[in-house]
């Protein structure tokens, strides 16, 4: 069952675009439009654009673009109805009847429900007989009661059905229970069991307060040290970042990235309630785009082993994708934050951050490591590859104090330096801007041969229905002398025949006809073909003469394709194809 236009009208009026989108992307009005980075692809420039008057966004980089529910569906990653849903709890409507049961939604609904129990369980064993070893364990790292409580911090028995038995008592079925991740199915007596057992357990909570899973952590040395949730119907290992539930909330403006769980707890306790970590995985895009999203600094903090060390490079590349600035703590000695802290106070890890250098320094040190610099050789590489780095700097006054420092350190005169950083800022910007050319150029093109294959082969017929089409979703009054002019049967490719008949016939039954009435038939990627349609042609000047235009080319094309095979072609077909000609020869 669609859902009744006069609802969607509701919701769409009750979420204004940039409303909703100004919580996930910081954006700056720009005439009538507002702009800002692209939550979906990496990139230093705007090129995301928000249309309040149609409702709707387009990204000029990557292509992404469609109507809020659309936006919703990516960026939460959620199926269509469960972005309305979103939507409308967060407009405070009420789903029409028929919606409030939907297999997926539902069993998305258990598997929360099923790890609220859980994790109340969990903490309720910690207290518990059972779980004193888990208690004991907990105030051997220094937790406080108070922390262990606001972090719902628990433990799992070590049996192979405590939970099981608990959460079948509270009615769930198995199938939910392993759809949560809670219990497995052996594969060897098909009987279910407990995943986590005599393990101390951390719930991972997102940012609206949901359990969505949990990490568990062995008492000993005993391998795997963590079991992590896998990817279910709720959690996305990829994107998620434990504590940005509380780190939102922290005044600063910065998030503190550390590598595990338990560093996070330990900062927290000692004050730090901006810290997060990415959960059982290296960080991602995803990830660095989330940060981005709540905060204009990050502090990495990252052990100074080599896994370690690696983990920061990799977060320091992301990160610098999303242009925030970035600080990275090197703590002394290898320890981890947590141990750190342990050891010397919440003092002197604050003295640790407000003297952290940014990342370029971080990466001149690591460079400066990498290469000995008692030889010629090794100076001139390092030299090399250290103005590289400089030369993506985009602030004047950092790079020359950066350049001051490599003079003084190398006894190279500063002045050749600088040249030799703007020699590379010359090709770097080149070949930067060829790259995101070349790469949004890609995307979209694979966007649309993917959604419209067929217009590869009818470049010319394509380009047209396009502008049709775009120019009758931004104009429906123009659609009825359209629909007079180029009946559906005369489109070429089949995707842009569909929507043609499916904006008639919203038309004729005195539908609206905007983009968020064509996400609930449309995938992303259509939206994203269709929003360009939309996109351009808003650039053009919207008059009757373009449309008729659109449709006298459209007509044209189909009538020369049936040409091609004109002995497949009924008499009738033939000669309703000559008066076409005909007619264009006058
Ligand atoms: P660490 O080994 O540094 O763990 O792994 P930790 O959190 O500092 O734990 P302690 O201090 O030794 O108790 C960092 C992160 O890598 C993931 C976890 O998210 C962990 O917090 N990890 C590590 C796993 O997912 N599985 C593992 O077996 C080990
Ligand atoms: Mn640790």
């Amino acid at each position: 069952m669609p859902l009744p236009d006069a609802f969607l009208q509701e919701l769409i009026s009750r979420n204004p675009i940039d409303d909703v989108v100004s919580s996930y992307v910081r954006v700056k009005r720009r005439g009538r439009n507002s702009v800002g980075l692209c939550p979906f692809h990496g990139e230093k420039t705007p090129s995301f654009t928000v249309y309040s008057e149609t409702s709707s966004f387009y990204c000029f980089g990557c292509g992404a673009g469609g109507d809020v529910i659309t936006f919703i569906k990516k960026i939460e990653n959620l199926s269509y109805i469960d972005a309305v849903r979103f939507l409308a709890d967060r407009a405070g409507l009420k789903m029409p009847d028929e919606h409030t049961d939907d297999t997926i939604s539902k069993l998305r609904m258990r598997i929360l429900e099923a790890n609220r129990d859980a994790a109340r369980f969990f903490h309720q064993c910690l207290y518990a007989p059972e779980g004193r070893v888990g208690l004991e364990y907990y105030y051997s790292r220094g937790y406080t009661d108070q922390t262990i409580k606001r972090f719902g911090l628990g433990y799992a028995p070590d049996s192979f059905h405590a939970l099981l038995d608990y959460m079948r008592k509270k009615k769930y079925n198995d199938d939910e229970l392993k759809a949560a991740f809670l219990v497995a199915k052996s594969s060897r007596t098909g009987n279910y069991y407990d995943i986590f057992r005599n393990r101390v357990i951390i719930p991972i909570i997102d940012i609206r307060g949901s359990v969505i899973a949990f990490g568990g952590r062995v008492l000993d040395d005993s391998k795997p040290k963590y079991i992590n949730t896998s990817d279910t119907l709720v959690f996305k290992k990829t994107n998620g970042l434990f504590a940005l539930n509380f780190a939102k909330a922290s005044k600063e403006n910065s998030l503190i990235l550390c590598e595990g769980y338990m560093d996070v707890i330990a900062l927290h306790q000692a004050g730090f309630t901006n810290s997060v970590a990415a959960l059982g995985t290296s960080f991602t895009e995803e990830h660095a785009r989330l940060v981005a999203r709540y905060a204009s600094e990050a502090i990495l903090v990252f052990d100074s082993d080599s896994a370690g060390k690696k983990g920061a490079q990799r977060a320091i590349s992301l990160l610098r994708k999303t242009g925030m600035h970035i600080r990275v703590i090197t703590i002394p000695n290898g320890k981890d934050p947590d141990e750190f802290i342990k050891t010397y106070g919440a003092e002197r890890f604050k003295l640790l951050i407000d003297r952290s250098s940014n990342d370029i320094e971080y990466q001149l040190i690591e460079l400066g490591r990498m290469h000995s610099l008692d030889t010629t050789d090794g100076r001139v590489s390092y030299l090399r590859e250290a103005a590289i780095l400089l030369s993506r700097l985009n602030n004047p006054i950092e790079r020359d104090v950066y350049a001051g420092k490599l003079s003084a350190e190398l006894s190279v005169s500063k002045q050749a330096i600088l040249d030799q950083i703007s020699r590379y800022q010359k090709s770097d910007i080149k070949k930067h801007q060829k790259q995101e050319l070349s790469h949004a150029v890609k995307q979209s093109e694979g966007v649309m041969r993917k959604v419209n294959p067929q217009a590869a082969t009818h470049l010319r017929a394509a380009r047209a229905e396009e502008g049709l089409l775009g120019l009758l979703i931004l104009h429906p009054d123009f659609i009825k002398s359209v629909s007079q002019r180029l009946n559906p049967e005369s489109m070429v490719t089949d995707f842009n025949k569909g929507l043609y008949e499916r904006l008639l016939s919203r038309f004729n039954e005195g539908q609206l006809i905007d983009l968020a009435f064509l996400s609930s038939d449309y995938e992303d990627d259509e939206m994203a073909y269709i929003s360009r349609m939309v996109q351009n042609a808003r650039e053009n000047v919207c008059t009757t003469e373009l449309a008729a235009e659109y449709a006298d080319i459209i007509k044209n094309e189909h009538s020369m394709l049936a040409f091609n095979n004109p002995d497949q072609l009924p008499e009738d077909k033939i000669n309703e194809m000559l008066d076409v000609l005909r007619s264009q020869r006058k």
